[in-house]
């Protein structure tokens, strides 16, 4: 029988257990040479608007796994786990997916998706003694770029300009829903998760271009610097989100905007540039790929049908 301990916690984790969990997570990336939580659960640690639960497992009062859930729709709830290197095969990892399954089937028909970056082979593993299948794949793709000026030209009546604080919030959320009505995470950033990339310390509004026809907002490139240490030994670019409207769309935008962000990028003197797309997204990788980006690695989407929880799983709140 595992020793290991669950408890839930929903609302903020408090500074030190929050600390644990990074510290949990930067053991797990060094381990697994891939960062186990993304940004938006790390974004979320700590903050008391976020529509999530997070799942602490514990031996002997050391944090060895977590799982945050983000419950706030009533189809899915999609979550993200992680057990310490120095603590796996001991069931830490089966405990946190059963109280996940718990939290997300008190909703009736609510079904788990659980994030697996990487694609590592213990996360397959462990999903498929889950009996979870891979439901979604995302792409991070890859360029290696110098410092020549792509210059693609704006179809005509097309400006671009740099993306106003304060100012631009609004349309540039209608243009991003719109652009990715499909999407379940794109397309539903919030204003408070808008505000919060904001105040980000790599937010830089020089690197977020906005595209207009006569005074009406028809896309935008955000583009963000990752820190020398993240995704290698150097700081890295990444185009971060691409988005045209769909009225707007097939005139080019995407292929000028993704090079204007790789301008941006390449005077700022990053050669290395990523950034993520659904696998099944032919027409963006297409575009990406003219750019010169090719797949890097996969994150994979593990998804549980709706059977319920397991009896048994320990719950505290
Ligand atoms: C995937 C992960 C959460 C598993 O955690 P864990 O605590 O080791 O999992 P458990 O001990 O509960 O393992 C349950 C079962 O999964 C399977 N499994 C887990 N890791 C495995 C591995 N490395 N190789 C083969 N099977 C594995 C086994 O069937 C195991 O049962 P067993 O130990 O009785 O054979 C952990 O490796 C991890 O944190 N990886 C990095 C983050 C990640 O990939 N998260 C996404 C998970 S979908």
């Amino acid at each position: 029988m595992s020793d290991v301990q669950i408890e839930v916690v929903s609302g903020p984790l408090d500074g030190a257990t929050a600390d644990d969990v990074r510290l949990l997570a930067g053991r797990a990336a060094q381990e697994d040479g891939t960062a186990p939580l993304s940004e938006q659960p790390l974004l979320w640690l700590q903050d008391d608007e976020a529509r999530v639960s997070h799942v602490l497992a514990r031996r002997e009062d050391a944090l060895v796994g977590y799982a945050q859930l983000d419950l706030s729709l009533t189809a899915t709830a999609r979550g993200e786990l992680v057990v310490d290197p120095a603590h796996r095969r001991h069931g830490a990892g089966t405990a946190l997916l059963d109280a996940a399954r718990s939290l997300a089937h008190a909703v009736p028909d609510r079904v788990l998706h659980v994030w697996s970056h990487g694609d590592l082979p213990a996360a397959r593993a462990f999903a498929d003694a889950a009996g979870m299948p891979a439901v979604r794949e995302l792409w991070q793709m890859r360029l290696e770029q110098d410092d020549t000026p792509r210059d693609v030209p704006l179809p005509a009546g097309v400006t671009m300009r740099t993306f106003v604080p304060g100012q631009d919030e609004e349309a540039w959320r209608r243009v991003n829903s719109r652009a990715f009505a499909y999407h379940p995470e794109q397309g539903r950033m919030t204003k408070a998760d808008l505000r919060a990339r904001e105040s980000e310390d790599w937010f830089d509004p020089d690197g977020f271009l906005l595209v207009e026809r006569d005074g009406q907002l028809l896309g935008s490139v955000w583009t963000k610097v990752h820190a020398a240490g993240e995704h290698g030994p150097a700081p890295v670019g990444e185009i971060y989100v691409v988005g045209v409207d769909p009225d707007a769309q097939g005139l080019g935008l995407g292929r000028a905007l993704t090079a204007a962000g790789l301008d941006h990028l390449a005077a700022r003197g990053l050669r290395t540039v990523i950034l993520y797309t659904g696998a099944e997204n032919e027409v963006a990788i297409r575009t990406y790929r003219r750019a010169g980006f090719a797949h890097a690695s996969s994150d994979v989407m593990f998804g549980s049908d709706t059977r319920r929880s397991p009896i048994g799983a320990t719950m505290a709140s």
